[in-house]
């Protein structure tokens, strides 16, 4: 969210309106390592970075985590029986309000986002907004290009029509499906293959908008994302 530099350093405690004001002016604030003398200029403290004295001020309104979920747990905030994704954060991420931006299915692995920004995830989550997530399907069957037009007409369920969506097959290995799409639909990419006549035998996701799974991350693993990652997701 953009405001003032001056409004936004005073909220951090570096001092009055006006003492913060003098205190751009003089030139010892810089926005992404550039000096900003004007003490009205607009940031993005959820995506850029402002320093004071070459001290960067570490901001945070929300936590972003990226996990790599495994399969066997619930996309759900608590569950009396069965293991949520918040059960597998370390102590040091957990904090109060913390949901899954995105549920994946019991079964399904990959790129989870876990946040407190609710605003967020509503930008991320709306079909208006067309943010893609990928998906890779190991399938019963190989890809046709049959089932690659059927997912760029918008693939039909019953009474569903879901949106148009892009579909490649591995290379090497047509069993292995890439799927985009960008509504978030009960068990959607399980469904439109199954319209397809396919069973997902596994589904992993790699990515959501701009931002992809960190392959260095283990399944159950997680970690912080920064700042410009945050910002890769609505891209
Ligand atoms: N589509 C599915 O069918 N399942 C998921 O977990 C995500 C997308």
């Amino acid at each position: 969210m953009m405001e003032r530099l001056d409004k936004f350093l005073a909220a951090q405690g570096k001092g009055t309106r006006k003492e913060v004001g003098r205190l751009i002016r003089s030139g010892a604030v810089a926005v992404d390592g550039v000096p900003v003398r004007d003490p009205a200029a607009k940031v993005d403290p959820s995506c850029q970075t402002v320093a004071v004295g070459g001290s960067p001020i570490l901001w945070q309104e929300h936590l972003y985590i990226m996990m790599n979920k495994p399969a066997g747990v619930l996309s759900a905030t608590e569950d009396r029986r069965q293991k949520t994704v918040l059960d597998l954060l370390p102590e040091d991420l957990r904090r109060r309000g913390l949901f899954p931006a995105g549920r994946l299915d019991k079964d399904t692995t990959g790129l989870l986002l876990i946040t407190d920004d609710g605003d967020l995830a509503h930008r991320m989550l709306s079909p208006k907004k067309h943010v893609y997530k990928l998906y890779q399907a190991r399938l019963d069957a190989p890809v046709t290009p049959e089932d690659v037009r059927a997912f760029e007409e918008g693939v039909r369920w019953g009474e569903e029509v879901y949106a148009p969506a892009r579909l490649w097959a591995g290379e090497g290995d047509p069993f292995v499906a890439f799927a985009q799409v960008h509504e978030g639909r009960f068990h959607q990419v399980k469904r439109m293959f199954q319209a397809r006549g396919k069973t997902v035998l596994s589904l992993k996701r790699l990515k959501i908008g701009g931002l992809s799974l960190d392959s260095t991350l283990q399944e159950g693993e997680c970690r912080l994302l920064a700042p410009e990652e945050v910002c890769q997701i609505l891209r």
